[in-house]
């Protein structure tokens, strides 16, 4: 052992020794059991050392260190104490099984509160729903009270403790837990913790000229510090603010605003910001939390002469929360939201940081496939950027509630003759509807017309071309339209990870174009993409009606349930295993999955047109002569050439 090492572990042990009777007074008051009480001091062994370190690298030169750690400790003590039974139950479980959310039973679902069932007691009798469609995990975007107007989305929080009126309760929250978990699903929500609102107790105390909580936030007198920083900073809403910092008119003086101007980012530099954060984060995964979405992660710490994104501390920072829901509640996985260059992306992924990730390059890159025909960049990509670490996964989806940004790393497009620049171009002009011949209908968002950047709103099927084909009224349109929605889908609940509906898909959901008559809307595309469920949908279901666009969600919705309950039946589809298969067919994505000796190939025609491959691949590839497709479930020999249908996709057993 280093003597650096020994020397840290050495203050470690004796910090904890000088806090003990801080600890004995929390299991005083808290009057918890013994047993329970041992379990935390087993876990604090373990993860002591370690989140010692962490802290230690981030505040040790400040002067209050010592008083900011004993407070970390309590809240983490109480945190545990006050942690529900049925809670602590599961924290068991999920220690002796940790790869509980590699498997291939887990299937994912994302909503609006409001846009899908009204409100959380409403949505409590809407669990059946999620159940019918084979859900496992379902992410509920923010829900706690926000301020007025503007509000992004529920991204600037006013305060973590109440949930906004109009949605319930914390108490409904909590039942509404406690039945999703009764039915196996598992709970997500947003861990709001690069900022807040404008809004909230700590920013109005600032406001009101306390200077502990100015400290909290990134305040300054005068544009100069700002401007030093702006240097070497990004714009990530240039058409609601250039640059990154707000005047503030009452305070006389600059706020850092990464994202909308009422979003404060929060001042990690000051341990007191942590250790408030992490008394939320607690709040909110003991109200029945399995998953914490943590949102913006790659902007949580600053440094001047950097651009501010994907900083090492920033990972430290999540590292020392992760040890802490280990040591408080262990049940609790990290999800992490980077949308940024995959290199960064990836480095928030480990057991000790991140368990799980949105994997944004594998989504741009198939609505990339979709547009040129081709899986050239995609399998680039894939070969390198695929494989994990160890006990985590991705979260493969389609759409989200935000814009699509085409993240692939300009040297993987370099490498195959694609010059990203123009290629990026194209994109956007493809699923604006802009390209000759295109089936999208996507709208610009955050155009910044000084770079020439822009990323793209729009659903998923209005993105595939359904919309078009609709208003066309042209039926072999809306076949293709529809194979290209199950193809994305048939991908992302094969490739291994979490796949992750964002709920809407599963009727095919066109843009809501009505979004610009709410003012609080109006500047920001996304909402074109966040319709209102419609509950009407569910008739169609029924075997007698069949009106023209009925059908046509009928469809979708029995495609992809059915997708889901056969991912489910498929042992190979658990885990993150894949291995490329060379398809010698630029249109062909192909690829092996496999897991305990189970083994699945997928084949998927990116194109129009139907495409061919070589039956010795799939023979090579599968280990087999004869396969069968369980989607439709025909069986093909590899003694002949394999053909795919326009956007066919085939999940292959051997038979
Ligand atoms: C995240 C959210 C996005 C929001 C931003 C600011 O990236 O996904 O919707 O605008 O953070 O909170
Ligand atoms: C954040 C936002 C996302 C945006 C990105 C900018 O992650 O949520 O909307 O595209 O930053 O790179």
């Amino acid at each position: 052992m280093s003597t650096a090492q020994d020397e840290i572990d050495f203050k470690a042990d004796l910090t904890l020794q000088r806090l003990q009777p801080q600890l004995e007074a929390v299991w005083q008051t808290s009057q918890i059991s013994d047993g329970k009480r041992h379990e935390f001091e087993l876990r604090l062994k373990e993860h002591w050392r370690p989140l010692f370190a962490l802290l230690f690298r981030l505040y040790h030169s400040r002067y209050d260190f010592f008083y900011h750690i004993e407070q970390v400790l309590i809240t983490a003590a109480k945190a545990w104490a006050e942690r529900p039974e049925a809670l602590c139950k599961l924290d068991r479980h999920r220690i002796n099984e940790p790869n509980w959310f590699q498997s291939e039973k887990i299937s994912g679902g994302a909503l609006y509160v409001d846009l899908f069932g009204d409100n959380l007691s409403k949505l409590r009798e809407n669990v059946g729903y999620f159940k019918d469609l084979g859900l496992t995990y379902l992410h509920f975007m923010p829900l706690f009270a926000v301020r007025p107007g503007n509000n992004d989305g529920g991204y600037a929080i006013s305060t973590y403790r109440s949930v906004d009126p109009r949605l319930g309760t914390i108490d409904d929250l909590r039942l509404l837990a406690a039945d999703l978990r009764e039915a196996g699903i598992s709970l997500v929500l947003d861990f709001v913790f690069n900022h807040t609102s404008d809004d909230h107790e700590w920013a109005q105390l600032a406001q009101s000229g306390n200077r502990e909580y100015q400290d909290f936030y990134y305040i300054y007198p005068d544009r100069t510090e700002p401007e030093k920083y702006e240097r070497t900073l990004r714009e990530i809403f240039p058409t609601v603010r250039r640059g990154n910092f707000t005047w503030h008119d009452g305070m006389q003086q600059w706020v850092w605003t990464t994202f909308n101007s009422f979003q404060w980012d929060l001042n990690y530099a000051n341990p007191a910001v942590f250790r408030a954060m992490l008394d939320e984060m607690f709040f909110i995964a003991n109200t029945g939390i399995d998953i914490l979405r943590l949102d913006a992660v790659a902007f949580i710490w600053k440094q001047m002469g950097t651009s501010c994104e994907n900083l090492p501390e920033a990972h430290i920072l999540i590292q020392a929360f992760n040890r802490l829901a280990r040591i408080a509640t262990p049940g609790l996985l990290f999800k992490s939201e980077a949308i940024v260059h995959p290199d960064d992306v990836v480095k928030y992924i480990s057991e000790e940081e991140c368990q799980i990730s949105y994997n944004p390059t594998l989504m741009a890159l198939l609505w990339e496939s979709l547009a040129t025909r081709k899986v050239n960049l995609l399998t680039q990509t894939l070969k390198h950027r695929y494989k994990l670490p160890p006990n985590t996964a991705w979260v493969n989806y389609l759409r989200c509630h935000d814009d699509i940004g085409w993240t692939f790393d300009n040297a993987d497009a370099e490498a195959i003759g694609i010059n990203a620049y123009n290629h990026r171009n194209f994109l956007n002009e493809f699923y604006t509807g802009q390209f000759p011949g295109s089936f999208a209908r996507g709208v610009p968002f955050q155009e910044n017309f000084e770079t020439g950047d822009m990323r793209i709103s729009g659903t998923m099927a209005s993105l595939a071309g359904l919309e078009q084909a609709i208003e066309e009224d042209d039926d072999e349109k809306k076949k293709i339209a529809i194979s290209r929605m199950l193809l994305l889908h048939g991908v992302s609940l094969s490739i291994g990870g979490i796949p992750l509906l964002y709920l809407g898909e599963e009727w095919g959901m066109l843009n809501d174009y009505d979004f610009v008559k709410d003012p609080a809307k109006a500047g920001d595309s996304r909402w074109i993409h966040r319709p209102k469920m419609q509950w009407e949908y569910l008739d169609e279901l029924d075997d007698h009606i069949g009106t023209e666009n009925g059908s046509i969600r009928k469809k979708i919705y029995r495609s992809t349930q059915k997708l889901i309950a056969l991912r489910k039946s498929l042992p190979a589809l658990a885990g993150q295993d894949m291995e490329l298969i060379a398809t010698a067919n630029d249109h062909i994505l192909g690829y092996v999955r496999l897991h305990d000796g189970n083994r699945l190939i997928v084949l998927a025609n990116f194109s129009e047109e139907t495409q061919e491959i070589d039956g010795n691949k799939l023979r090579t590839a599968g280990l087999g002569r004869f396969f069968q497709d369980m989607i439709e479930d025909k069986t093909y020999a590899t003694s002949e050439k394999l053909v795919l249908a326009p956007y066919q996709i085939l999940w292959l057993n051997r038979v």
